[in-house]
């Protein structure tokens, strides 16, 4: 089975963390977002799979390659524009066959993708949308389905006066491969806004698969946050890592001082150095070939990759990005190699 993410997108409600690597390459408990969800791919099975990439694509190419190093086989399609969601879907029709899994790539889920397959399959579907239930569904795309569990009717980013449902597009679809037909081709098309309602009056079955109780977009800073720390109380599924088990996990290579003190929960990326008489924790992620200098204070922060931290820094509640250079105390904030800003 092969599944496709819709990984062109520029983030920009994630500004600054995405003004130099694309949405999907964000980092969750140290592992890019888009790696992460391979990852749970790969217990299904799943292997075969298409990017569509378009903003700062290079990234993520020069990231994963041809997949070959991740036990992955990956192909890449190209937009010099935006083709928005469907027309995206459609530019990767030449690699598409029978049924398979399209993924927005800036979602974390605990769907178990059998069972969505499975439904799929029961309901004779052309599509198939996973459905999430949300307290404010304005951000989203809402679908209201009849006790069948088919769609009836879609609304995307309806305004606060004109939400008929809490259910939303969770942005995992199965789709049949006939639906690529009803795609036109070479122009920016929304699968939401046009693709979905066309099916629908045309009378094909779009099934609502709600087996989704952990859900999460990570379109704002809030969430990225919420993302990583919800790994650390073990509501997010993380294939490699279980913090109701075990409160500090560390990658190989590290080199900590004994005099360190290590307040889980704490995640130690590859190639880290924690000099002398540092306290790191609680919530704290440390990427790879990050170093933190002697007597420095780490707490609930997410610290990116090529990271110094100089010595006798108290850093609180703060994202660091890739190679940042942390010379003074900070507290509430985003630092990246160019600016510190408040959250
Ligand atoms: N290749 C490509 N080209 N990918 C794109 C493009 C494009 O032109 N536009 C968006 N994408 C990708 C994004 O990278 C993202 O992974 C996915 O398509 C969805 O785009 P977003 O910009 O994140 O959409 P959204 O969050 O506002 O809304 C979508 O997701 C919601 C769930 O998170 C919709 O599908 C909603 O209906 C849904 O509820
Ligand atoms: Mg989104």
């Amino acid at each position: 089975m092969q599944a496709l993410f819709l990984a062109g997108g520029k983030g920009t409600r994630l500004y600054p963390l995405t003004y130099g690597i694309p949405k999907p390459m964000v980092p969750i408990m140290g592992c890019p977002l888009l790696e992460h969800n391979m990852n749970i791919l790969k217990l299904y099975g799943i292997k075969d799979i298409i990017l569509s990439v378009c903003y700062k694509s290079a990234y993520i190419k020069n990231y994963f390659g041809n997949g070959s190093a991740f036990g992955l086989n990956l192909k890449y399609v190209e937009e010099d524009s935006p083709l928005g969601t469907g027309g995206a879907i459609k530019n990767c029709e030449r690699y598409l066959k029978d049924t398979f899994f399209i993924f927005n790539s800036d979602i974390l889920s605990n769907i178990n993708y059998y069972e969505m397959l499975n439904y799929h399959n029961k309901q004779k579907a052309a599509v198939t949308i996973a459905v999430t239930r949300v307290d404010n569904p304005s951000s989203y795309g809402v679908i209201n389905f009849d006790k069948h569990g088919y769609a009836t009717s879609f609304c995307e980013k309806p305004s606060a006066d004109n939400i008929t449902s809490h259910f939303i597009n969770a942005g995992v679809y199965i789709f049949n491969a006939k639906v690529l037909q009803e795609i036109p081709a070479g122009k920016n098309v929304s699968i939401e806004k046009e693709i979905f309602p066309k099916l629908l009056a045309e009378g094909q079955k779009i099934a609502v698969y709600k087996g989704c109780n952990y859900w999460l977009d990570i379109g704002t800073l809030e969430k990225y946050v919420q993302a990583n720390q919800d790994g650390f109380i073990g509501k997010l599924f993380l294939p490699n890592m279980n913090f109701r088990q075990q409160s500090i996990y560390s990658q190989p290579n590290t080199k900590i001082s004994k005099s360190v003190i290590l307040r889980g929960p704490v995640y130690i990326g590859e190639n880290v150095q924690i000099q002398a008489n540092t306290v790191i924790g609680p919530r704290v992620i440390l990427g790879n070939n990050t170093v933190i200098g002697k007597g420095s204070n780490i707490s609930d922060s997410i610290l990116w990759n090529r990271i110094q931290v100089k010595n006798e820094i108290k850093i609180d509640r703060c994202i660091i990005t890739d190679e940042s250079i942390v010379k003074n105390a900070s507290h509430n904030n985003i630092i990246t190699p160019e600016s510190t800003r408040p959250i």
